[in-house]
């Protein structure tokens, strides 16, 4: 659809205003996020944030699937973005291409997001050479956690070569955009100086390309806990809090409904 942000225009982005990301998991926050970024992340950040799983490894295809139908239908400008869920693309270049392929095809997003470096180079050169536009996503990289030991800082020291390289990988695949998530500010920055598309950063550097965040931690919705890396622009979970005990009051001391909230004998009234 024409009246979105495409790939290439992302890509056109490279060291300009910053671009502006967001995730959004539903229609109306679809709708407010549209109005503001340029692209449009459904990420698999939905399993922990909307359903409650410890990790993203739980998140599935058809979970991508069904939220990226949602956020379609509020969108009108932005670019729209579906993560790759766990072990939906690992196993090599055909089987992530037949995933990929359906959550374009089911969803209406123009690209999706895997995660890793050097060892998905020729994964992303499949996808991309085939029609599918593929942003990376290395550092931190939560869908592996597991061989992570946790989810710490990414390229500190003499680690820091290997974060390059997984950058400079994907990037020479083809990728339209890499995610740098939790690596040191410098690190960021040499690395988005490096490259020839945008970098988005999350917890990397203020000279990175873009930025995003998960909107849920940007709007104290998600309390469970809060990374260094999140700014908090408001405290909407306090503030659902407040109105949701104020209802119980209410209820249990009958003060509501009120008098304007029932219904009399008579139409209209
Ligand atoms: O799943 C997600 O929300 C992400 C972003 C935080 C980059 O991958
Ligand atoms: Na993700």
């Amino acid at each position: 659809d024409q009246r979105h942000l495409t790939p290439p225009d992302i890509r056109a982005r490279k060291g300009g205003t910053p671009l502006v990301t967001l995730t959004a998991y539903t229609t109306p926050m679809a709708r407010l996020v549209d109005a503001h970024c340029d692209i449009v992340l459904v990420g698999d950040s939905v399993g922990m944030v909307l359903h409650g799983l410890p990790s993203t490894l739980g998140v599935t295809m058809e979970m991508m699937i069904l939220h990226g139908q949602a956020v379609a239908r509020g969108l009108s400008r932005a670019l729209m973005v579906v993560d790759m869920p766990f072990a939906s693309y690992e196993e090599g270049a055909a089987q992530a291409f037949r995933n990929a392929a359906r959550l374009i095809a089911e969803t209406g997003a123009a690209a999706v997001k895997l995660e890793g470096g050097a060892h998905m180079a020729e994964t992303v050169a499949f996808l991309t050479a085939r029609g599918i536009p593929v942003m990376g996503h290395v550092g931190l990289t939560p869908q592996a956690v597991n061989q992570l030991g946790g989810y710490r800082v990414q390229g500190r020291g003499a680690d820091a070569e290997r974060i390059r390289h997984d950058a400079v990988a994907v990037a020479e695949a083809g990728a339209f955009a890499v995610v740098l998530e939790k690596v040191p500010d410098a690190l960021a920055r040499e690395i988005t100086q490096g490259l020839d598309v945008p970098t988005i950063g999350i917890g990397a550097s203020a000279d990175c390309d873009g930025q995003v965040l998960v909107v849920d931690d940007m709007l104290g919705m998600f309390t469970e806990f809060r990374p260094k890396f999140v700014r908090r622009y408001a405290e909407l979970g306090g503030e659902a809090d407040r109105a949701i005990a104020a209802y119980a009051e209410d209820v249990r001391a009958r003060r509501f409904p009120a008098p304007e909230h029932v219904f009399g004998e008579e139409p209209g009234k």
